[in-house]
């Protein structure tokens, strides 16, 4: 059965773009209930360590220091079905791909700075969600 969290952060090209309000009604009004959330910024160390399963691909290290050129915002979010419904809300990786609406197509600029992140099973919406949150940050 699907699970009921995702993980999500608003990358640094949106948020320097001051999209962080429009994303989350987006988000919101998808009906996604905020479990835990925090305004931050990746260190190169985190970053890499966030991307590990990229380490072999050739964007990695434009990965990495394109997601701590700037702050970023993360969070948990809960939704019956969160993983596969976020994918659809916020579009392909590609924003030239995104269907219309999406989160992505609105707001991504290009295929590394696109916008947001959704995990992409439910294993990955934990092990993302504990990278960047306690128990005691979760509502
Ligand atoms: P996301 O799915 O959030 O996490 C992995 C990221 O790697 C992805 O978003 C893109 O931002 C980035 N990415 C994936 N494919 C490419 C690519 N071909 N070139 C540059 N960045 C990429």
């Amino acid at each position: 059965m699907s699970g009921k969290q995702t993980f999500t952060m608003i990358k640094p090209d949106a948020v320097e773009k001051n999209y962080i309000g429009a994303i989350l009604k987006q988000i919101t009004e998808a009906g996604f209930r905020i479990k835990a959330m925090k305004y931050t910024k990746l260190s190169t160390e985190g970053a890499g360590k966030f991307y590990e399963v990229h380490k072999e691909r050739p964007f990695y290290d434009e990965l990495v220091e394109y997601m701590t050129s700037g702050p970023i915002v993360a969070a948990i979010l809960e939704k019956d079905n969160a993983v596969a419904d976020f994918r659809t809300l916020i579009g392909a990786t590609n924003p030239e791909e995104a269907a219309e609406g999406t989160i992505r197509k609105l707001y991504a600029e290009s295929i590394s700075a696109n916008a947001i992140h959704g995990s992409d099973s439910d294993e990955n919406a934990a092990i993302e969600g504990n990278f960047f949150f306690s128990t005691l940050e979760r509502f």
